[in-house]
């Protein structure tokens, strides 16, 4: 295919729908200091590092994409932090022309640590997980983490002011789904978005999770129920997946992730950089295109731009869970979500 995807002149990669694609989530690793149980089985293996894209590799793969108008990247993994050298391999990406914004998506166990030296490296913003405020729940869910750190952490970043703290629920039936009231109310006092996330099926705990859904709506209604009607806050960005609202009178607000029931598809702007070197078009969607291996054979920028772009081109409409069609080739851990 001579993908049309390189025709416009600016330089922005387009997919076959007419969507513009101007942000990459890139996975740092696939390795995690946690054990999440939505995200990956207990006796998980974790790539071997030669597996993965070094330094080097990842700079010119963000640097094709730059060249394609991608102008937003998000690290992820795994876990971001516990990556070598990941304040460096910020300072870098930081540096690329086009590059507008640089932000993260962690656990948060490490940010107390790393959270300034990553804000003095350029990292705009983190979005931080808090799917418990009961440090034995937080346990059980995450199979070994102290809750303890991540609420360093979270003080950390705001310090450092990876702005706005974006803090993100998976909501677990049976988990954490009797914690939504107390999590929404931290928005009232603190000027953080607090976003439901529906638990999507994926990879190998696909079946775990079928069973632990609950939907926006459910958790919507739970915490209207105990606080009064939510507002909904106005001029939502048709790229954020999480629909905003707000408790009446709180300094911050909550968000609403419905991957399952209300897909947002239409306004997807993304692409992914697995840590393996594979651009994943749909993170619920197997359709893969594997730049490492011509990364590798030592193919020049133009070819993998062209690489890039034709795959991007590629980039399926959105996803079938309705139709169970589960993607199960890989863990969220080595995409990143
Ligand atoms: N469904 C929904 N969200 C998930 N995450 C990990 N696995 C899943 C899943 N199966 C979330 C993490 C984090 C983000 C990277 O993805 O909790 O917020
Ligand atoms: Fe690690 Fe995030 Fe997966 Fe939890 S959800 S195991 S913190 S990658």
């Amino acid at each position: 295919m001579d993908a049309n995807a390189l025709n416009d002149v600016s330089g922005t990669m387009h997919d076959s729908y007419g969507r513009r694609l101007n942000y990459l989530r890139v996975s740092l690793t696939d390795a995690c200091n946690l054990r999440c149980v939505y995200c990956m089985p207990e006796d998980i293996r974790f790539r071997p590092a030669a597996a993965l894209l070094q330094d080097d590799e990842i700079l010119t793969l963000i640097r094709v994409a730059a060249s394609l108008g991608v102008d937003k990247v998000r690290l992820t993994g795994g876990e971001p932090t516990v990556r070598h050298g990941v304040v460096d391999l910020v300072r870098e990406i930081v540096a690329i022309p086009g590059i507008a914004r640089v932000v993260m998506t962690t656990n948060g166990v490490k940010l107390a640590e790393q959270a300034e030296a990553l804000a003095a490296a350029g990292l705009a913003q983190a979005n931080i997980s808090l799917d418990s405020l009961d440090p034995a729940k937080f346990r059980r869910i995450t199979r070994r983490g102290d809750l303890a750190d991540v609420w360093r952490g979270i003080a950390a970043a705001e310090a450092a002011e990876l702005l706005p703290i974006k803090l993100n629920c998976v909501v677990t039936r049976g988990f954490n789904d009797d914690e939504v009231v107390e999590l929404a109310r931290l928005s009232l006092a603190n000027p953080w978005e607090i976003r439901f996330i529906e638990l999507m099926p994926f990879g190998s705990v696909a079946d775990f999770q079928q069973d632990q859904v609950v939907s926006s709506a459910e958790t919507r209604r739970r915490i209207e129920t105990a606080l009064g009607p939510l507002e909904a806050v106005p001029g939502h960005n048709g790229h954020d997946p999480a629909r905003p609202y707000r408790l009446p009178g709180a300094r911050g607000r909550l968000g609403f992730i419905s991957s399952v029931s209300e897909p947002f598809c239409e306004g997807c702007n993304r692409l992914r950089l697995t840590a393996d070197g594979r651009l994943r078009l749909c993170l619920l969607r197997d359709d893969e295109a594997d730049l490492l291996t011509p990364l590798r054979a030592g193919a020049d920028f133009a070819t993998l731009r062209r690489l890039m772009a034709e795959a991007a081109f590629r980039k399926p409409w959105g996803h079938r869970l309705e139709q169970h069609d589960i993607a199960k080739s890989r863990e969220m851990s080595q995409i990143g979500g």
